[in-house]
């Protein structure tokens, strides 16, 4: 540059130097503004959101009196008046209250002012702010103010951007203010409220936005409780560029046919009620690059015109009702990181032009009905793969394992067939998750050619049902396990003491161990302490529970059920404070039953059944407040009722089944015993006196009937543990996997119980079995019995029960199995519905009854003869042998047909015939 040059330089800038030394000073009032507004906190350095983009400075050190405050960090002052028009404090580690007659509403100048990321908590945005009338931009956001956003707010009409909100605190609007700072900010291009309660704000007022339409260009309304639908006005808006409506769960919409708002760059409407179509329109979007609509309402197909957005990085459709083909024609999105189409019903094959995206990061197809098979992959970037739970049949692709930035890989529950050599599997270095359980088709094998070593970073290995017959070597290298399911598989023997000590001394990181459902031998592995998911029920393990086990306070499922366990329970088991599932069933373990169940526990299910526990009942079960579960059926507890359980408000499922309980069954005295029981079990003991009256009143958890059973839900946790329950169903006993939260039913059976059959029993509307066998109960049947109009088993069998059976049942539409042997029911059986179904055995033991199916006639001229009963009899020789032999007295004939008397109808015969062979 030469010296003209310079002259003329400086002759250009002159006009500016001068300003600039001239105004050096800034205006007297605003310093000492500044400086009283610092001196209002103090700095805490360990004010910190996790964001990577913010840095964190504490810029009003710099802030020294005599100092020229346009020189302080953050400040900003106009050049010729010298008043500070900007602040900039965001990131300043500043802590304390905002008050009302802070200084900082004094400094009318401002046109910019920042405070977000520092700790207000405690404070409201005051009306003062409506003095800064100049503002032009103004961030509040993760503040920490709480509190209504003040009227006054709509007299900055110079806003052209407002950030307010925090997740921490809770901000408010009303109508009035929005509707105000709409209609009077009318330059603003940015709006932007984080978690603010707009729920009051309406359809309507929400539509004002329209009013902004040459301005807005972001708008962001994330989790701020909206509600009612959007006008699809605001997707139209002619400036649009970003618009976030995510978690806003009560807010739908629809999205415009036409008229999109072009300039969109960026759409999230992920957890919204958004619903209908995606429009072939959404192809006008030709600047979208992120389109985020998961979690919604959305049905119909993926329209092609979407993949044909050049600009697309990013797309989310999951968990939606998108039905149909993805679009196959060649798309060639180079720009395009992450695709998620997971959770819909998407079906046909996956389309060729996936597998050659040539910047593809993420891509995730689990959960659809896709068809197919998976193709090669001749662009190699993709980091995270999931096709889980579709139908994709035919060959592993062997491209996968080319894919070498590949970190999670989830190809579960697939159809995929043919033959994979496990140790393949280590040419992917860079592998974190894998997952390919539930392939029952695909012949994986485990058995190694030479040494191999799985990537060094792997942490998830999920294996479940891959025929793993052996104790699987290769993860005895992985040092960083966090998570390792091989349940499901054949793998014989006891488990290596590599195993133990890994597990004990090297996996520091594990907090999910799950070898269920195998044929392991020996001893227990002993989890450490860190694990929270231990599962290994269904195994052959014998030996005690080591006290080692005491360590692992740190658990939340502990699964040890269906295995040879013998000794004692460790009291330390009921200590442990994040327990949520403690199963112990189906193993021989005896003694006494924990008696520290510690207050504040987290226990939601006990399954201790199938044990030969005995002792009494420890009081503590009673601080188990999260109950739900409670299962110790089949042991030898000798106890009377534990009516002290009758306060566990979430008790749903109390079985005691075969066990020594005894005497009478009352209520104890709680408001609401037992208010949400659904399963309640207490047969095969030795309980007397009258049915529990005070109990069964109070079974709301049996009244109402929800009909809206495609809510239905399963109890349990997660889907790492599930409750499951043995419960006598239609006569059989069953195991019920998973417990239906509609399926409800008593079970008072083969006790001593007696007096009568109590009538609200008839108010459990959503019962679903009853069984009272194999009691002393007398009296008739309450007509109100006809209002169980959920009930599919129903038991009254060997008790002393008399009098008509009352027509109402021939409501019961559901009843599948009937039961009223062995009393002394008499009349016309009821004929209509399900009465129609059931067979002579329903009522054997009752002389005094008639009409169908009985082969005794209610026509009192035709007296009951074994005669008469031949011809009713389809098959067999059987019983019509042994009643001719009864009628006869021949032995020959009794034995000859004893066995179909078991089986076959006439029961009442049966018996006749059981009372003369014994
Ligand atoms: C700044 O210093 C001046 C003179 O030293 C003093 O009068 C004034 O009170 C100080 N202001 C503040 C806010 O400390
Ligand atoms: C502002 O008000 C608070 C309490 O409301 C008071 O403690 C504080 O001294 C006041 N500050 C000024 C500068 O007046
Ligand atoms: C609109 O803004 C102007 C200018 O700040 C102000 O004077 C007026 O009061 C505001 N109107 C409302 C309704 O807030
Ligand atoms: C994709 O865009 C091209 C040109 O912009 C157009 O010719 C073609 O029809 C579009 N395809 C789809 C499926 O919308
Ligand atoms: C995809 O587009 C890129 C650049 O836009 C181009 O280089 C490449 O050849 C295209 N690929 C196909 C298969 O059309
Ligand atoms: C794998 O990742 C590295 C580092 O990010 C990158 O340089 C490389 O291009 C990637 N490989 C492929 C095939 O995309
Ligand atoms: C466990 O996790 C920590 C932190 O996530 C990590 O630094 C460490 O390498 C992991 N592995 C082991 C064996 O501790």
């Amino acid at each position: 540059m030469n010296i003209n040059n310079i002259i003329f330089w400086l002759w250009l800038l002159l006009p500016y130097l001068m300003l600039a030394s001239s105004s050096s000073f800034c205006n007297h009032h605003d310093t000492s503004a500044l400086l009283l507004f610092k001196n209002s906190f103090t700095l805490n350095t360990s004010l910190h959101y996790d964001y990577f983009w913010l840095s964190y400075s504490s810029k009003t050190e710099s802030w020294k009196n005599g100092t020229d405050c346009c020189e302080w960090d953050g400040v900003t002052c106009d050049t010729i008046s010298g008043h500070v028009i900007g602040l900039d404090l965001s990131c300043s580690y500043l802590q304390g209250q905002l008050h009302p007659n802070s200084t900082i509403f004094s400094l009318r100048h401002l046109q910019q002012l920042d405070l977000s990321y520092n700790d207000f908590s405690g404070s409201s945005l005051y009306s003062a702010i409506g003095d800064l009338v100049n503002l032009m931009h103004l961030n509040l956001s993760y503040s920490q103010i709480s509190g209504d956003i003040p009227s006054t707010i709509s007299h900055l009409s110079k806003l052209r951007s407002l950030h307010l909100g925090d997740d921490q605190s809770m901000m408010r609007v009303y109508p009035y203010t929005w509707k105000k700072l709409i209609q009077n900010a009318t330059n603003l291009r940015v709006l932007d409220l984080v978690d603010v309660d707009m729920s009051s704000i309406g359809d309507s007022s929400l539509s004002l936005l329209t009013n902004l339409s040459s301005s807005l260009i972001s708008l962001s309304l994330f989790d701020t409780k909206l509600q009612g639908n959007l006008s699809s006005d605001i997707l139209s808006l002619p400036n649009l560029q970003i618009l976030f409506l995510s978690f806003n769960k009560d807010l739908g919409g629809e999205l415009p046919k036409s008229n999109w708002s072009t300039p969109l760059r960026l759409l999230d409407l992920t957890f919204t009620a958004f619903s209908g179509n995606i429009p072939d329109s959404i192809g006008h979007l030709k600047s979208l690059k992120e389109l985020y609509m998961g979690s919604c309402n959305f049905d119909g197909l993926i329209p092609s015109s979407l993949f044909n957005l050049t600009q697309l990085s990013g797309i989310d459709l999951s968990i939606n009702k998108l039905v149909g083909p993805i679009p196959s024609s060649l798309f060639n999105l180079t720009q395009l990181s992450g695709i998620d189409l997971s959770i819909n019903k998407l079906v046909g094959p996956i389309p060729y032009w996936f597998y050659s995206l040539p910047s593809l990061l993420d891509l995730d197809l689990s959960n659809n009905h896709l068809t197919g098979s998976i193709g090669e992959f001749s662009s190699y970037s993709l980091k995270y793969l999931s096709l889980s739970n579709n139908k994709l049949q035919g060959n592993f692709p062997n491209s996968i394992f080319e894919l070498q930035n590949l970190t999670d890989l989830s190809l579960s529950s697939t159809d995929l067939s043919g033959h994979l050599d496990f140790h393949q599997f280590s040419k992917l270095k860079n592998l974190n998750y894998l997952e390919l359980s539930h392939n029952s088709f695909l012949s994986i094998n485990f058995d190694s050619i030479a040494d191999y070593f799985l990537s060094p970073n792997l942490e998830y290995l999920n294996l479940s049902s891959c025929n793993i017959n052996s104790f699987p070597k290769f993860i005895a290298p992985l040092q960083n396990l966090i998570r390792l399911d091989v349940s499901h598989n054949n793998i014989r023997g006891s488990i290596p003491q590599w195993f133990h000590e890994k597990l004990l001394h090297s996996w520091n990181n594990i907090t999910h161990i799950d070898l269920s459902f195998n044929k392991l031998q020996g001893d227990l592995p002993i989890p450490p302490n860190g694990i929270r998911y231990f599962l290994v029920s269904n195994n052959e393990l014998t030996g005690n529970i080591p006290s080692a086990i005491c360590n692992a306070s740190s658990l939340y499922i502990l699964n040890l059920a269906h295995n040879n366990l013998t000794g004692q329970i460790l009291q330390c088991l009921a200590t442990f404070p994040s327990l949520l599932a403690l199963d112990l069933q189906m193993n021989n373990l005896y003694g006494n039953i924990p008696a520290n169940f510690s207050k504040g526990n987290a226990l939601e299910t006990i399954k201790l059944n199938g044990n030969q526990l005995d002792g009494p009942l420890p009081w503590s079960l009673a601080h188990c407040t999260n109950l739900e579960v409670l299962d110790l059926a089949d042991n030898n507890i000798k106890d009377t009722f534990p009516h002290w359980l009758e306060s566990l408000q979430e008790l749903q499922v109390l079985s005691l089944r075969s066990n020594k309980f005894h005497g009478v069954i009352t209520c104890f005295g709680a408001k609401h015993p037992f208010l949400r029981l659904r399963i309640f079990d207490v047969s095969n003991n030795n309980f007397s006196g009258s049915l529990p009256a005070s109990y069964i009143k109070n079974f709301r958890g049996m009244m109402s009937v929800n009909d809206n059973q495609t809510g239905s839900k399963y109890m349990g946790n997660q889907y790492f543990y599930n409750d499951s329950v043995v419960v006598v169903m239609k006569g059989q006993y069953m195991e019920l996997e998973r417990i239906l939260t509609i399926f409800t039913t008593i079970d008072l059976s083969n006790n001593m119980f007696e007096g009568e059959l109590l009538k609200v029993l008839g108010e459990l509307h959503s019962l679903k079995g009853l069984n009272l066998s194999h009691n002393a109960i007398t009296g008739t049947i309450p007509r109100s019995f006809g209002n169980l109009r959920n009930l599919e088993w129903l038991d009254l069998s060997w008790n002393q029960l008399k009098g008509e059976i009352p027509v109402s049942l021939i409501n019961l539409n559901f009843l599948a199995v009937l039961n009223l042997s062995q009393n002394q029911f008499e009349g016309i059986i009821p004929t209509g519905g399900q009465f129609n179904t059931f067979g002579n055995d329903s009522y054997a033991g009752n002389p005094m009854l008639c009409g169908f199916p009985l082969s005794k006639s209610c026509n009192k001229d035709e007296d009951w003869s074994p005669h008469s009963t031949f011809h009713l009899e389809e098959s067999g020789f059987g019983w019509k042998a042994v009643a001719v032999g009864y009628a006869c007295g021949f032995l020959f004939g009794m034995l000859l047909g004893y066995n179909a008397f078991m089986t076959g109808k006439p029961q009442w015969l049966a018996r006749l015939v059981e009372g003369v062979l014994n």
